[in-house]
């Protein structure tokens, strides 16, 4: 490996590594704007640069690479770099004031501010001052369709949105056009970002709040937010996600890119936006029984008494959820899967499964079977099973599973349905029991690639509503003797 001085810091890292992220490796912050780690570098921002001894000028760090160290003396050092001389504070600022010339003042307004690369820049790297006597350019705010709107007076031009839909999501509906200071970024004629499965992740990618997301414009100052790790429900993969929540009430999801995972940068529309459905409003649900409220001790005696019990777990809920699902199965034979849901694979890349159900794999590990939903049926039918245990998110499964699962419950001596808002299967079940949405719980999942992926609990579960494996631990327990 080669051998290169950072700030008289000697370090070993592998040829061809970014000037870039070798500093950064050392803990070094290298301002950037047109840099990403999974877009091609384009070096037009002229933010990164770096001093690097025995070159003339200034050099971009995000599109220089460490050479190899030579073979007749592999411990010389094969470059010295400098991020702290005069010459790199003289090109900050200059580049921050360039970047600066036309961008308006109006922080207070702008979504971004709070997580703005050219305020902490500006902050940290600019000159304080500004010498810019000429009026501003100025545009309004336009709608890329239905989901993003552009505000062009704010874009620094780093193309960073352009080369995503040229790239990553293959559309290529963004374009710059124009040039000099009327260069600006636009949809092609005719069209918009709607069209694009993926169009969010261009608000995440956009440094400087140019480009913002329709449904977060104005509604939350980002310091009240508090981020969360968590993984996307709505992928096979369980994409990591931020859960962004603030007042008990989710306001955004983003992606949470892994280090060295260059498929975590992008999150589909479909789980970006899913987040509604996960804060609650109204009344905390209560457990009842054929119908009216009920507590949980008569809940369980009902069950106890019924005879053989089957469990059905949809393998969307967490592992520690199957297990303890599992548990209430009176036999090992007795546990099944349920779910069906698919995604349409539009980026082979970032989705490797059109699977809609990102635990199956972790239920299976548990001894769920899956797709065996008409052998339990007979089983019910001939009364071998008399009672049946389901775990159930209505949004993951077909017309055709709800039904083969409500003739399930019906043709059972007792039926508990564990969800998180009563469906109409679960209004149809003998009694139900009100869970925590995976907002409101730590678990796990085993996604179709095998990677074990953990998610934290965001919000605080109403009165009364608990996790699954809370209500197994009390559905299992004997009640103690009077
Ligand atoms: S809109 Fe944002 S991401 Fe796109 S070029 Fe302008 S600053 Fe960059
Ligand atoms: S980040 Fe290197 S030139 Fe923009």
């Amino acid at each position: 490996m080669p051998t290169i001085k950072i700030n008289d810091v000697e370090m070993s890292v592998n040829p061809g590594t970014l000037v870039l992220d070798a500093c950064r490796s050392l803990g070094i912050d290298i301002p950037h704007y047109c840099y990403h780690p999974a877009l091609s570098p384009v070096a037009t921002c002229r933010m990164c640069l770096v001093d690097i001894k025995g070159q003339p000028k200034l050099a971009t760090s995000c599109t220089t690479t460490v050479p190899p160290a030579p073979k007749d003396n592999p411990n010389a050092v094969v470059m010295e770099v400098f991020t702290n001389t005069p010459a790199v504070a003289d090109a900050r600022a200059g580049v921050m004031e360039f970047l600066l010339i036309n961008h308006p003042l109006d922080c207070p307004i702008c979504d971004q501010a709070g997580e703005c690369k050219l305020q902490d820049y500006s902050y940290a790297y600019g000159s304080g001052d500004s010498r810019m006597a000429e009026v501003k350019r100025r545009y309004r705010y336009e709608d890329l369709g239905a989901k993003i709107v552009i505000d062009k007076n704010r874009c620094i031009h780093c193309t960073r949105c352009v080369r995503f839909t040229r790239e990553i999501s293959g559309g290529g509906e963004l374009t710059v056009a124009n040039r000099g200071s009327r260069l600006e970024v636009t949809t092609f004629t005719g069209k918009s970002m709607d069209q694009n499965p993926y169009a969010g992740n261009v608000v995440d990618l956009c440094p400087v709040g140019a480009l913002t997301s329709r449904d977060f414009r104005f509604r939350k100052r980002v310091w009240y937010l508090k981020s969360v790790p968590s993984i996307s429900r709505h992928s096979a993969l369980g994409s990591p996600i931020w859960i962004d929540h603030e007042g008990n009430q989710i306001h955004r999801f983003r992606p949470r890119p892994l280090p060295g995972k260059e498929t975590t940068h992008f999150i589909s529309d479909e789980e970006r936006y899913a987040y509604p459905r996960y804060n609650r409003s109204g009344k905390a649900p209560l457990p009842t029984l054929k119908g009216a409220p009920a507590s949980l001790d008569a809940i369980r005696e009902a069950l106890q008494a019924a005879g053989p019990v089957a469990v059905i777990g949809q393998g969307t809920f967490g592992c520690d959820a199957a297990q303890r699902l599992g548990d209430l199965a009176t036999s090992e034979g007795l546990r099944y899967g349920s779910g069906d849901k698919t995604i349409p694979i539009v980026l082979p890349k970032y989705q490797t499964s059109a699977d809609g159900i990102l635990n199956r794999r972790g239920f299976s590990e548990r001894g769920f079977r899956f797709g065996a939903l008409e052998e339990l049926l007979g089983k019910v039918q001939s009364g071998e099973v008399k009672a049946v245990v389901l775990l159930h998110d209505a949004a993951f499964s077909s017309v055709r599973e709800s039904e083969l699962l409500g003739q399930l419950l019906g043709a059972s001596t007792f039926s508990l349905a564990l969800e998180v808002e009563a469906s109409p299967l679960g209004r149809a079940a003998t009694a139900w029991l009100p869970i925590a949405s995976f907002a409101e719980e730590s678990d796990f999942i085993v996604n179709h690639d095998g990677e074990l992926r953990r998610y934290q609990k965001a919000l605080q579960a109403p009165k009364g509503v608990r996790t699954v494996p809370t209500w197994a631990k009390d559905l299992i327990a004997v009640p103690a003797a009077v």
